[in-house]
């Protein structure tokens, strides 16, 4: 057993942070024992090392749960156009490119690198259509021992010709993809991804279903991220009560754990079935405002149990920070609450953490805590040249949340191990 010594902060429920001075974290193969005020707690002939932090903080690492890789060249620009055409003219150009293994690996190894500079430990990802490089984003992962579900993307109509496969294609990707990756355990697993209903045929659709029933496997898509996009999947998809139920008819909707991005506009059908199936809703403020999708109702989300995480959506997004995240799904959530004529409680900041942490982790097993039993994913934070006056634990937190960055970050753990800096 090892014992990590900081200040440590973590969030068990939403409402309130557990803080503990100067205590420690007892880690023994990968998970964490427990935690306690000092070392007297554990029996010290089952220590085998103490790793001191003095007075640095000791929080879980960040989960990503909706990122695409093959956005990363497209990061921070190209944000004038609305979620349809910002598709057509900007993303679905740079996806193509992933055709090219080299020009893949070139992307995909600084995309991995700079998780690991966030601190974000868990990520739930988008790649192609490309099995090629897809195969590579994984082996990324995997060789910087960083957890992550990967998504071939499956699309096989309303884009370029570049972009679409036969739904023969897909499935045959998609099997060679999980025999060689879909091994229990494993830090870096398929998740099956169709990109979103416009982009799928119902027999693309139907087969996604089925690979993830087959399998087991999750599935991530997107929903309800923008008007144009709602009213176009109720013409696609006429005989769906609402955007999710489209998802559900396929088997994609919480049969498997399912995790889906935006949901800007979700009704009360759909937040309902969300609710009974489990289906956790990546919440992507910074892409919502970029291709100004809208601001999703997360209040209305929590108030009715259904689980949410939070998203960068890169290149939506134009931030990878999760710290950032949460800074922008708390001013969101005060805009919605104005906008609501104050009926939508904004959100504290130990509810967003918990979102980046716990509630988040949830989908990669017992992941995102420091309760006994959870793996031991954590962030050491040297936020010295930030507390220069006598703040508290929770404020320090604070302000590493809204004002620090990836310098103050000094060591990240995945799964009880450090994880070093991925080569580029
Ligand atoms: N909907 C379908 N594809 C995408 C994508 O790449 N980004 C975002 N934000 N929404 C999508
Ligand atoms: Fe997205």
């Amino acid at each position: 057993m090892k014992l990590y010594k900081a200040n440590i902060l973590f969030t068990r429920e939403k409402d309130r942070f557990e803080v503990i001075e100067r205590g420690c974290v007892a880690v023994e193969d990968g998970r964490v024992v427990g935690v306690a005020v000092d070392e007297s707690a554990f029996a010290a002939d089952s220590v085998e090392a103490v790793i001191d932090y003095g007075d640095k903080l000791l929080i879980p690492a960040m989960c990503d749960m909706h990122v695409h890789a093959p956005q990363y060249r497209n990061q921070g620009i190209a944000m004038d156009l609305e979620l349809i055409p910002w598709l057509n003219n900007y993303t679905f150009p740079e996806e193509a490119k992933y055709a090219e293994a080299a020009y893949a690996e070139r992307m995909y190894r600084r995309f991995v690198r700079d998780l690991w500079r966030y601190g974000t430990m868990r990520t739930v990802a988008f790649a192609t259509i490309h099995e090629r490089s897809t195969r590579l984003l994984m082996n990324i992962f995997k060789e910087a021992g960083m957890g992550a579900l990967v998504g071939k993307v499956d699309m096989d109509r309303n884009s370029s010709e570049a972009l679409q496969t036969t739904v023969h294609d897909a499935v045959a990707a998609n099997e060679a993809l999980i025999a060689e990756f879909n091994v229990p355990g494993a830090l870096v697993r398929p998740i099956i991804t169709p990109r979103f209903i416009p982009s799928c045929s119902s027999a693309m659709l139907r087969e996604c279903g089925r690979l993830a029933a087959k399998y087991s496997l999750p599935v991530q898509s997107h929903l309800s991220e923008n008007p144009s996009e709602v009213e176009w999947v109720r013409e696609l998809e006429p005989e769906s009560r609402f955007y999710g139920d489209a998802y559900d008819r396929y088997g994609l909707f919480g049969q498997t754990p399912t995790v889906m991005a935006h949901c800007v506009y979700s009704g009360d059908d759909e937040i309902e079935l969300m609710a009974k199936r489990g289906v956790l809703v990546a919440h992507c403020p910074t892409s919502n405002l970029n291709i100004s999708s809208g601001m999703s109702p997360i209040r209305k989300f929590l108030d009715h149990g259904v689980k949410v995480g939070l998203g960068s959506d890169i290149s939506g997004g134009h931030d990878l920070s999760i710290f950032r995240m949460m800074v922008y799904a708390v001013q969101v959530s005060k805009m919605h609450y104005q906008y609501s004529n104050k009926q939508s409680r904004f959100l504290s900041l130990s509810e967003v953490f918990w979102l980046a942490t716990k509630s988040a982790g949830s989908f990669f097993g017992k992941v995102g805590s420091f309760e006994p039993g959870y793996e031991f994913d954590a962030l050491v934070v040297d936020d010295s040249d930030l507390n220069f006056d006598g703040y508290t634990l929770p404020q320090r937190l604070e302000r590493f949340i809204y004002l620090g960055d990836d310098r103050q970050i000094v060591h990240r753990y995945c799964r009880g191990e450090e994880v070093a800096e991925p080569k580029l």
